[in-house]
């Protein structure tokens, strides 16, 4: 779909289909009045009429005949005036998207208006992002039945159109960004395998300015010591590599590193999950594919900041040469790690990635994995879960997840559970009681970062969504955590 916007009335737009936002209280937005000014009030009185009444979510599509240049109108219920903001935005462009869905090949045009409290810029950002992740299919394995429209434009008013096509232009990279994760996400495992992973991430930013792909392998891993990635991916046929990847622009003002859980399968190994718990764990790699995600970003979005980006691919099988439970691993760090649970996997592949992370001596460490069951008992489906070692840290990244329409709620790293992680023949053991299962997790991740200021995303939920979230989130891979990197990285 060609995406693209303009400065135009609405009441010109020669389009198939013309969306408008209506709220649901009297007193439409400047676009919508506008257009139904100039139609003598005809939408007004169709949308009473027939009952619509504007809520979040809500399409109403009319033809036009011969009122207007556009052939349909379709009004786009964004709720109440105070509450719109731009997740309602997001939702409406896409809900536009998908009342012009067929026949296929139509043009849209969407009529963008500003809500109160939020600036031309986040406007038109959030709808590009709206249109181009509603727009996501994943096609490489299914003969898709062409739908959707083949161009959408946004109309933007003329007061604010600078800023409003700075925000059409992030929004256009900050949604492509995400959908680079969610194709990696759904990738079948045996087709992205821990190496066909690295690959891709070297792929992404091969030949961009300031940027650079360095991959680890076995020889390599053996010479640091990187026992906990090893450790995991002895059982599987597929070799384990260690992925840094890096972009270093002139005068950066600090430096930040990201680091991923890349599991391309998680079948649990000798503690096997079972088979419906099986199912989705091609998804186990969400957290790099978000790293991924964000770097392919990165050289068009020129943040000065030095980001590297880190994630250990392998994958968590079960064979005759897999870890047993009762097996110890020695880290990266140094430091021991008994494996009770070989399905506790994430965190012992994580030790090794943290810690690589911290000889890189950032300013701060962002890490998202699809780490714990857990996680999802305690948020649900749709919610991170966020842990950190430091409060200014952790405010912004809440702060930019909330910009960035993404659902994380913190959780407490409390040090008494620290208990939990005592072995009797290692510095910590992996696996912990049922209780507070997320914040354990977390606390081990904890042991090796180095005292770096952290934050760590536990993205089990939301990293994959098993039926759509809603209308611009699909089924399989969400690209969860992307546009929350980005936000955050841009801030500085
Ligand atoms: N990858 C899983 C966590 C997961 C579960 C992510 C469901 C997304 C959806 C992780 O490796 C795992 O298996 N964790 C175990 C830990 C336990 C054995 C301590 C879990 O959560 O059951
Ligand atoms: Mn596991
Ligand atoms: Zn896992």
């Amino acid at each position: 779909m060609d995406i693209s916007i303009v400065k135009k009335a609405p009441e010109e737009a020669k389009a198939d289909v013309l969306a408008v936002m209506w709220t649901s209280e009297g007193g439409q937005p400047p676009a919508a009045s506008a257009l139904d000014k100039t139609l003598g009030g005809w939408l007004t009185q169709t949308a009473k009429e027939e009952g619509f009444a504007g809520k979040e979510g809500e399409t109403l599509t009319l033809r036009t005949e011969g009122r207007l240049p556009a052939a349909h109108v379709v009004l786009c219920g964004v709720g109440r005036k105070k509450d719109a903001a731009a997740e309602s935005l997001r939702l409406a462009a896409a809900s536009a998207l998908q009342a012009a869905r067929k026949p296929a090949g139509r043009s849209l045009a969407f009529a963008l208006d500003v809500p109160r409290g939020t600036s031309a810029a986040e406007a038109a950002q959030a709808a590009a992002e709206g249109l181009i992740l509603g727009a996501y299919r994943f096609g490489a394995f299914k003969t898709l039945e062409p739908e959707g429209p083949s161009s959408a434009v946004v109309l933007a008013p003329s007061a604010a159109f600078a800023s409003a096509r700075r925000g059409f232009v992030r929004g256009r990279l900050f949604a492509q960004a995400t959908n680079v994760a969610r194709d990696l996400v759904n990738q079948p495992a045996g087709h992205l395998t821990p190496l066909a992973l690295a690959k891709e991430a070297e792929r992404l930013v091969a030949g961009k300015t300031h940027m650079s792909a360095r991959l680890m392998r076995r020889a390599e891993l053996e010479k640091m010591g990187a026992g906990g990635l090893l450790g995991v991916a002895q059982g599987s046929a597929h070799e384990p590599v260690m992925v840094h990847l890096a972009y270093k622009p002139r005068a950066a003002k600090k430096r930040v590193a990201l680091v991923g859980k890349a599991v391309t399968f998680d079948s649990g190994g000798l503690s096997l999950k079972t088979a419906k718990g099986m199912e989705t764990m091609k998804c186990d790699m969400a957290g790099a594919a978000a790293v991924i995600g964000a770097f392919s970003a990165l050289a068009a979005l020129k943040p000065d900041v030095e980001v590297h980006g880190i994630f250990g691919a392998c994958e968590n099988m079960p064979s005759g040469a897999a870890l047993r439970p009762g097996d110890v691993v020695k880290t990266m760090s140094g430091k021991t790690i008994e494996i009770l649970n070989t399905d506790a996997e994430g965190r012992v592949t994580l030790a090794d990635a943290l810690h690589f992370a911290t000889t890189l001596a950032p300013d701060a460490i962002v890490d998202l994995a699809t780490l714990t069951g857990a996680e999802m008992v305690a948020l649900g489906e749709e919610i991170t879960g966020l842990m950190s070692n430091r409060r200014p840290l952790a405010d912004k990244v809440l702060a930019a997840a909330a910009q960035a329409g993404e659902k994380m709620w913190e959780l407490p790293l409390e040090s008494a559970y620290k208990r939990e992680l005592e072995s009797r023949v290692a510095d910590f053991k992996n696996d912990t009681s049922r209780w507070g299962g997320c914040l354990t997790a977390g606390l081990l991740l904890q042991e090796f970062v180095a005292g770096v200021p952290w934050v760590h995303l536990d993205i089990a939920g939301p990293a994959f969504a098993e039926r759509p979230f809603n209308v611009y989130t699909q089924s399989g891979g969400t690209g969860h955590g992307v546009r929350t990197l980005l936000e955050w990285i841009e801030r500085g």
